[in-house]
C-alpha cells in the first residue's frame, strides 16, 4: 500500500501496554482513526529487556490499529522512556559572522552549545532551543535578521542510553515498522495534555505509567526540564500486594477497584474483601489501609519530583500547576495528594483537542501515544524535509543511523 503523507503513527511501546495510535490531517486538524493496544512484557521500568516479547506486543497492537484504520502502518513515532534518560541545560556563545544573524549562525550557536560532555555511550535525543540573546538583548525566540556582534543560546539538551534506543528500533523493525523519529515519552505527552497558555505560564507535566514517572517542565512557552524517576505504578501494585498479602495480579484488580491516593477518603468503617490464595477463604482488609499503602508509594513520587524540581530552582516558574497524567494518575485521590504535596493547582491530563475516536482514546493511559502523533503532525514539514526513517528493511545499521539522525535534530527544530 502507499504512503500517505496526511496520515501519522504514533507507537508507545509502554512497561504495561504498547499502544498504535493512526491519525489522518484533515483540514488543519487531527483525526485519530486507528487504536491498538496491547499488553506488554518485554519493558522494565521503560526499558526493553526481552526483544521477543516486545516485538510481539507491538506486533498485535499495530494489527489492531491497522484493522481500525484500513491502513497499513510502514512507520511510527516511537517513544523512549527510561532512568538512562538525561537532561542538561546548556549554553553556547558565537560571535555573528555578518554582523546580522543568519540561520548559519543558530546553526553554530546550538552546535556550540551541544558540546557539552555527553556520557560516552548516550546520544542526543533532543536540542531544545530554550531563547537567544543578541549582545545584551535576551530572551529572543527568533533571533534571525536581528544586528549584534554576539549571539548567545541556552538549550536544554535530552541523551538516552544508545543501547536502549538502539533495542527500540530492532524491536519496532521486527514487527515491520520504520521508526520516523524518537521523541521523550514526557515530551509527546505534553503534546497531547498541556495547554499553549500552560506551556507559556509555566507548567510541570506527570505522566504516571506502570515502569517510569516522567516529568517535563515548561517555561515561558518552551521546555526548560526533564527528567525520569525509576517508579510507577507497578510500585503500587507491588506494595499493595506485600502489604495485604495477595498476589500481583488480585493486588492490580485491588488497586483499580478500590485503591485511593490519600488515605482519609475512605470512611472508618469501610472494609473491602479481598481474594484468597492457594484455595484460602476470601479476606476483609479495611480501605483506609490500602489507601496509607497507596499514599504512602505516591507521596514518595510526588516527593522526589518536588525536590528536583526544588533543586534546579524551578518552583516559582510553574505558576499555572501540575497536570499529571499516565495510567497511574486514575488512582482516585492522586490530584488531591499532588496539591498537599506541590501546594500549587493540579489537574488530571486526558489528550487535548483531537478529533475522530475520541471517546476510545480519552484516558490519561493514552497520552504518550496520542502526543507522539502529534508531535510528528506539528513537524511534519521539517519531517518531509528531513526524511531519515531507521529501517531495517533495506538493511540499515540502526546504530549508524540513530547517529547521524541525531545529528540532523538540530535543524528539526527550527
Ligand atoms: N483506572 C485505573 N486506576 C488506577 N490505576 C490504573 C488505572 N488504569 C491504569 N492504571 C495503572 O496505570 C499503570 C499503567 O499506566 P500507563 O498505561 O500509562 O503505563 P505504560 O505507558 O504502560 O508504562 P510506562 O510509561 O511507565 O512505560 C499501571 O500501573 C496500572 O495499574
Ligand atoms: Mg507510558
Amino acid at each position: 500500500m502507499e504512503k500517505n503523507n496526511n496520515i501519522f503513527v504514533g507507537l508507545d511501546i509502554g512497561t504495561t501496554k504498547v499502544c498504535a495510535i493512526v491519525a489522518e490531517a484533515k483540514n488543519d486538524s487531527l483525526e485519530i482513526i486507528g487504536v491498538g493496544t496491547s499488553g506488554s512484557a518485554g519493558l522494565k521500568n521503560g526499558v526493553v529487556v526481552n526483544i521477543e516479547n516486545t516485538v510481539e506486543s507491538i506486533t498485535k497492537a499495530v494489527e489492531d490499529a491497522e484493522l481500525m484504520a484500513g491502513y497499513q502502518i510502514q512507520e511510527a513515532s516511537v517513544g523512549i522512556a527510561g532512568s538512562h534518560i538525561r537532561g542538561f541545560s546548556s549554553r553556547g556563545i558565537v560571535a555573528v559572522k555578518s554582523r546580522e544573524v543568519t540561520q548559519q549562525d543558530i546553526d553554530r550557536v546550538i552546535s556550540a552549545a551541544k558540546t557539552m560532555s555527553i556520557p560516552m555511550d548516550h546520544e542526543v535525543i533532543h536540542v531544545i532551543p530554550q531563547g537567544f540573546t543578541v549582545d545584551d538583548q535576551d530572551d529572543i525566540k527568533n533571533p534571525i535578521g536581528m544586528s549584534g556582534l554576539r549571539l548567545e543560546a541556552s538549550v536544554h539538551i535530552v541523551t538516552a542510553s544508545s543501547i536502549a534506543a538502539q533495542n527500540i528500533v530492532k524491536c519496532a523493525n521486527k514487527a515491520g515498522i520504520d521508526v520516523s523519529e524518537i521523541v521523550l515519552e514526557q515530551i509527546a505527552s505534553s503534546e497531547a495534555v498541556l495547554t499553549e497558555d500552560e506551556k507559556e505560564l509555566g507548567v510541570a507535566l506527570i505522566d504516571i505509567g506502570g515502569g517510569t514517572t516522567d516529568v517535563a517542565i515548561f517555561y515561558m512557552g518552551n521546555i526548560v526540564h526533564t527528567f525520569v524517576i525509576p517508579k510507577g505504578g507497578q510500585s503500587v501494585t507491588s506494595d499493595v500486594s506485600k502489604g495485604t498479602t495477595t498476589i500481583p495480579q488480585e493486588a492490580e484488580k485491588i488497586k483499580i477497584k478500590f485503591g485511593i491516593a490519600k488515605e482519609s477518603l475512605a470512611g472508618k468503617d469501610e472494609i473491602i474483601e479481598i481474594p484468597g490464595f492457594g484455595g484460602r477463604p476470601p479476606r476483609p482488609i479495611s480501605r483506609q489501609l490500602l489507601g496509607n499503602i497507596i499514599e504512602q508509594r505516591m507521596a514518595e513520587i510526588f516527593t522526589w519530583i518536588r525536590k528536583n524540581i526544588e533543586k534546579n530552582g524551578l518552583e516559582s516558574k510553574i505558576l499555572s500547576g501540575y497536570v499529571i497524567t499516565g495510567g497511574a494518575a486514575l488512582i482516585d485521590g492522586s490530584a488531591e495528594l499532588a496539591v498537599e504535596i506541590f501546594n500549587a493547582p493540579v489537574r488530571i491530563g486526558y489528550p487535548l483537542n483531537v478529533g475522530g475516536l475520541t471517546d476510545v482514546i480519552s484516558s490519561p493511559i493514552y497520552s504518550t501515544g496520542v502526543g507522539l502523533v502529534k508531535y510528528a503532525y506539528n513537524n511534519k514539514s521539517k519531517n518531509i524535509l528531513n526524511k531519515k526513517s531507521f529501517s531495517s528493511k533495506n538493511g540499515d545499521n540502526p546504530f549508524v543511523i540513530i547517529k547521524n539522525w541525531f545529528s540532523d535534530l538540530i535543524e528539526y527544530f527550527f
